[in-house]
């Protein structure tokens, strides 16, 4: 069961990599920055750590966990890469990549983690301090994104705290996460490496790499694609209203751009994903304006429309899945 002490808050500094990679190494968990978004790491080849994680977040055991590694050579005793895959792993990693490759017959992620499936995800993170705490530990670290499930994901310590305090051992502040959305996930299972989840790495540079766009998902309306893709995620408490043209009064409203949707006067807050309509910087702020808005007790938040380019799609992605019946 979830630890009932206070969570340790732990600087991203020498004293704070070593407690926390003990505390990792013994089977607690621990949440980490990364470059997307902050991770609850456990030991990943320790079920009962793992069982951990998903009790803390209240995440079903079917939805599997992204293993991280310190680097290509650690990744391939976990995973059977492809072409395709290693041309991914050697230009995208470190970095906001996650590949789901069969797992290789010398891994070590356990079945837990993996929701008992054949395959396995993994992922370099390109962030000085989860770098520096593998490294310390030696093992994969399995980490889902460190938000109770279904929540909205965080991207600083104080949204890890708000989420979980209590329920894990500590958290390494690393102050705010430079992407800001979660990584992409592409499954080179055999067939064309097919985009479970757009992420910090856009389609068109995907596409770059391997030579023609990735192969999407699958049909919308069939079953999910990823474990873990459900249609309500990302949600705030209040309800979320997409392409919203015209404010209602009492609203919260997130802006893109310089667009001014009608009767923004009357909205009750307003937070700005990017005056200059720079997708990058939404995606590093949409996570934290979304809890902002949140906290300003509105029953809706609506969202201005959002251009698909670039990170655009994966910042999409969040909000249809935010705005999802429940
Ligand atoms: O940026 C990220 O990816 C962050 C940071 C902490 O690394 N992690 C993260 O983890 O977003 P999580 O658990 O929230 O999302 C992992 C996604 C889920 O959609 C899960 O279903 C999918 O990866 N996934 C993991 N293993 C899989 C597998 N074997 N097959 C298909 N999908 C898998
Ligand atoms: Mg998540």
């Amino acid at each position: 069961p979830p630890s009932t002490a206070p969570t340790l808050r732990l600087a991203a500094d020498v004293n704070g990599l070593a407690r926390a990679a003990a505390l990792i190494g013994a089977g607690r968990l621990v949440a980490l920055p990364t470059e997307t978004v902050y991770g609850l790491g456990a030991d990943a080849t320790d079920p009962e750590a793992v069982a951990a994680i998903y009790a803390a977040k209240g995440r079903p055991r079917f939805n599997p966990l992204i293993a991280h590694v310190t680097g290509l050579e650690a990744a391939l005793a976990q995973g059977v890469f492809d072409a395709a895959a290693l041309r991914l792993a050697e230009r995208f990693w470190p970095g906001p990549l996650t590949l789901v490759l069969p797992a290789a017959p010398t891994g070590t992620v356990c079945d837990l983690a993996r929701a008992g499936l054949d395959s396995v995800a993994l992922r370099v993170p390109a962030h000085a301090v989860a770098l520096g705490l593998l490294d310390r530990i030696g093992r994969p670290v399995a980490a889902p994104s460190a938000n109770r499930s279904g929540r909205v994901s965080p991207t600083s310590a104080d949204h890890v705290l708000a989420d979980l305090d209590g329920r894990i051992d500590a958290v390494l502040d690393g102050g705010e996460c430079p992407v800001g959305v979660e990584s992409s996930v592409v499954a080179c299972l055999g067939g064309p490496p097919r985009l479970l989840r757009p992420g910090g790495v856009t389609r068109a540079a995907l596409a770059e790499v391997l030579g023609s766009d990735p192969e999407d998902a699958g049909d919308p309306g069939s079953r999910p694609a990823g474990p873990g893709l459900l249609a309500s995620h990302y949600a705030p408490r209040a309800g979320v209203r997409l392409e919203a043209e015209r404010i209602e009064p009492g609203e919260a409203v997130l802006t893109f751009g310089t667009f001014r949707p009608d009767g923004l006067e009357r909205a009750a807050a307003v937070e700005s994903l990017s005056e200059r309509g720079d997708p990058a910087e939404a995606a590093a702020r949409l996570f934290g304006a979304l809890r902002r808005l949140d906290a300003s007790g509105a029953l809706t938040i609506a969202v201005v429309p959002v251009p698909e380019a670039g990170l655009g799609e994966a910042i999409n992605d969040r909000l249809r899945r935010a705005a999802a019946p429940r």
